[in-house]
């Protein structure tokens, strides 16, 4: 429990001490990883701290502790994709509940929901998020869940989380917030009364595109008990390898998440003003129309990932995209190294054409992960993708 072991320290020194105590056997200070699946019992009927691997894992249960005391909860799940972690937050639901979801979501989700969840009698409804008299409306005695993203992917729209917590509350549904864009260095939703966080630990988190990983917390006891359960009784839990590697890759959250921050807003300013580029939206930028709350919600950045729409159409957005050097044309995001994609063709490919356009994904739209490299080389790498892409 992060309560216990966090001892008042800092994000940053969290990130690196919690759950990563000097190994008590060897002194090693990095933990060692347990690959072990099955575990020596005091008795029969008796339980030592972990018996099966699936249960609970000593590498698993180490990044799990970190992870709760980053996001302030009370327990931490780690599992083998961010789809998993969301899938196990939907079980919470049954037959005849009704899911509303931001509309503004990952395509992932949006086909988990509308093409899973659905045939286990669960209904679903995406609202704009933007607009709470909607929200408002789209309540149903049976809402259970509102499932939103802390920063929209992928037009990075920042919805009023205090206000929707609110209103969600009211109703009596839980909130379940997917903060893979924010992470929690911008933005720790259960602080604001949200009840589930959930990541695609694949992307930040993990940050070096090595490791896929997925991740919930919860803010209560009780709730967490409930998502163990299902986890436990399903069984897409995160490897011993992958827990590793998430733990070290969260040891650097903090300063990869505010360096990659600072170059997306230099990219971003730099796209603005570009001739090729009809239109940034990055939630930093003046222009965007979550600003003054993106500037209010996320603590000292506006997160890494830049989106804006090419001046041209489908075919203008897939020259520049197959163009850059140092940006490698990928689905995913979050890592070290730059990447570049078209979300109407790939991550948002899952989407239904109607429910694309009424989110606005236009298919000029080319979305941006700013990496660690040096700025100044990724934007000159844009500047000259963009000059190849207007030539057809
Ligand atoms: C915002 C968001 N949520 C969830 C996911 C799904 O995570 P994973 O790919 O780790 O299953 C992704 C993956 O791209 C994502 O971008």
């Amino acid at each position: 429990m992060a309560e216990d072991s966090d001892n008042g320290w800092r994000f940053r020194t969290r990130a690196i001490h919690v759950g990563n105590a000097a190994d008590s056997a060897t002194g090693a200070v990095v933990p060692p990883i347990h690959l072990a699946t099955t575990f020596v019992q005091p008795g029969a009927g008796e339980w030592g701290r972990f018996d099966y691997s699936r249960s609970g894992n000593p590498t698993r249960a180490a990044v799990e502790e970190t992870l709760a005391s980053l996001e302030g909860g009370c327990g931490s799940l780690a599992f083998s994709s961010g789809m998993a972690a969301t899938h196990c937050a939907t079980m919470l639901l049954g037959a005849g509940d009704h899911l509303l979801a931001g509309r503004d979501i990952y395509g992932g989700s949006y086909r988990l929901f509308h093409h899973v969840c659905n045939r286990m009698g669960v209904e679903i409804t995406l609202v704009d998020l933007q607009d709470l008299d909607a929200v408002a409306a789209a309540m149903r005695p049976n809402t259970r869940m509102l499932w939103l993203e802390s920063i929209g992917n992928p037009l990075l729209s920042v919805p009023d989380l205090p206000a929707l917590i609110e209103l969600a509350h009211r109703h009596g549904c839980l909130v379940g917030v997917d903060n893979t864009f924010a992470t929690p260095v911008l933005m720790r939703p259960l602080e604001m009364g949200a009840d589930i966080v959930m990541h695609s630990a694949t992307k930040y988190l993990g940050g070096h595109s090595d490791c896929l990983a997925g991740v919930l917390v919860a803010r209560d006891r009780e709730l967490f008990e409930r998502l163990y359960f299902l986890q436990n009784a399903t069984g897409a839990v995160l490897a011993p390898l992958e827990s590793f590697l998430l733990g070290r890759g969260i040891k650097t959250l903090d300063v990869r998440v505010r360096t990659q921050s600072e170059s997306a807003l230099q990219i971003a300013r730099f796209l603005e003003q570009h001739p090729a580029v009809s239109r940034v939206l990055y939630p930093g930028l003046e222009s965007h129309a979550d600003h003054e709350r993106a500037a209010q919600l996320l603590d000292g950045g506006f997160g890494a990932i830049v989106s804006f729409e090419a001046r041209g159409d489908d075919q203008t957005a897939k020259r520049i995209v197959k163009s850059t050097r140092l940006f490698h044309l990928a689905v995913s995001l979050g890592a070290v190294e730059s990447l570049i994609e078209q979300p109407a063709s790939m991550s948002h490919a899952s989407y239904a054409a109607e429910d694309r356009v009424k989110a606005g994904i236009t298919d000029a739209l080319i979305r941006l992960s700013v990496g660690l490299e040096d700025p100044q080389d990724l934007i000159a790498d844009l500047d000259q993708a963009l000059r190849a892409g207007g030539r057809s």
